[in-house]
């Protein structure tokens, strides 16, 4: 008896898992990225928590470093249309391929930031200087890189999107980004959504991974 009503009990419960739309398993070979969710920047500090000190992405200071980089991140994200974002992950992927934003069939370069190597070994100076532009270029190349090289969700982008339409546009939003240093000072020239800006762009996991 006991059985048999297990047996029931496990065929609704493949069932309802089959009536589920079925995941998107075909990753490109991007790395994937998780959507950690936040409106509010209170989930998402939770969940940062877990790998990067809360307070190492409220205060990253996007130094002049960083101009090239956001400003063609946030004018790339701003260009894909809300619709193709809307449909999701595989749409945004063959909008990404079909406007040279990525590769399309190609074997897609890892997110290892080796031009980034390059460009520190051109400049001479004390190891500590070394080390510390070798941090910044690996983590602006990984920002420079990042559409092509990672399975950013969809609905990630659309949130970026939101966070840049109420900065006033890419251009201002970068400026705003570059000009306030801290969390405080974020809140006070964007309010909300410059802190969200940062903190969507600076939870990527590649951004993550080479800028902390
Ligand atoms: C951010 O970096 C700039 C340039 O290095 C520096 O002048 C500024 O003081 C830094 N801000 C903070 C809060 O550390
Ligand atoms: C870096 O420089 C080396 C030596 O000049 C070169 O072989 C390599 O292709 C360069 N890497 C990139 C990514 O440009």
């Amino acid at each position: 008896m006991k059985f048999q009503l297990l047996t029931v009990a496990a065929a609704l419960f493949v069932a309802s898992a089959t009536a589920l739309p079925a995941a998107q398993t075909d990753s490109h070979g991007l790395i994937p990225d998780t959507d950690d969710f936040v409106d509010d920047g209170t989930i998402e500090l939770i969940e940062a928590r877990a790998t990067v000190a809360n307070d190492a992405v409220d205060n990253f200071n996007f130094t002049a470093d960083f101009d090239f980089a956001l400003d063609r991140i946030l004018a790339e994200i701003d260009e894909i249309p809300d619709e193709v974002l809307e449909k999701g992950d595989e749409a945004l992927h063959q909008w990404l391929v079909a406007h040279g934003n990525r590769a399309g069939n190609e074997k897609l370069k890892r997110d290892d930031a080796s031009e980034a190597e390059n460009l520190s070994i051109l400049e001479r100076g004390e190891l500590a200087a070394r080390a510390s532009i070798w941090k910044i270029a690996k983590c602006v190349a990984a920002i420079v890189q990042l559409l092509g090289t990672t399975a950013v969700p969809a609905a990630k982008l659309l949130r970026i999107k939101k966070y840049i339409k109420a900065l006033g546009g890419a251009k201002k939003a970068v400026k705003l980004l570059l000009g306030a240093t801290t969390k405080a000072e974020r809140l006070k020239a964007g309010g909300q959504a410059l802190v969200s800006l940062a903190s969507e762009l600076l939870g990527i996991s590649t951004v993550k991974k080479n800028c902390f």
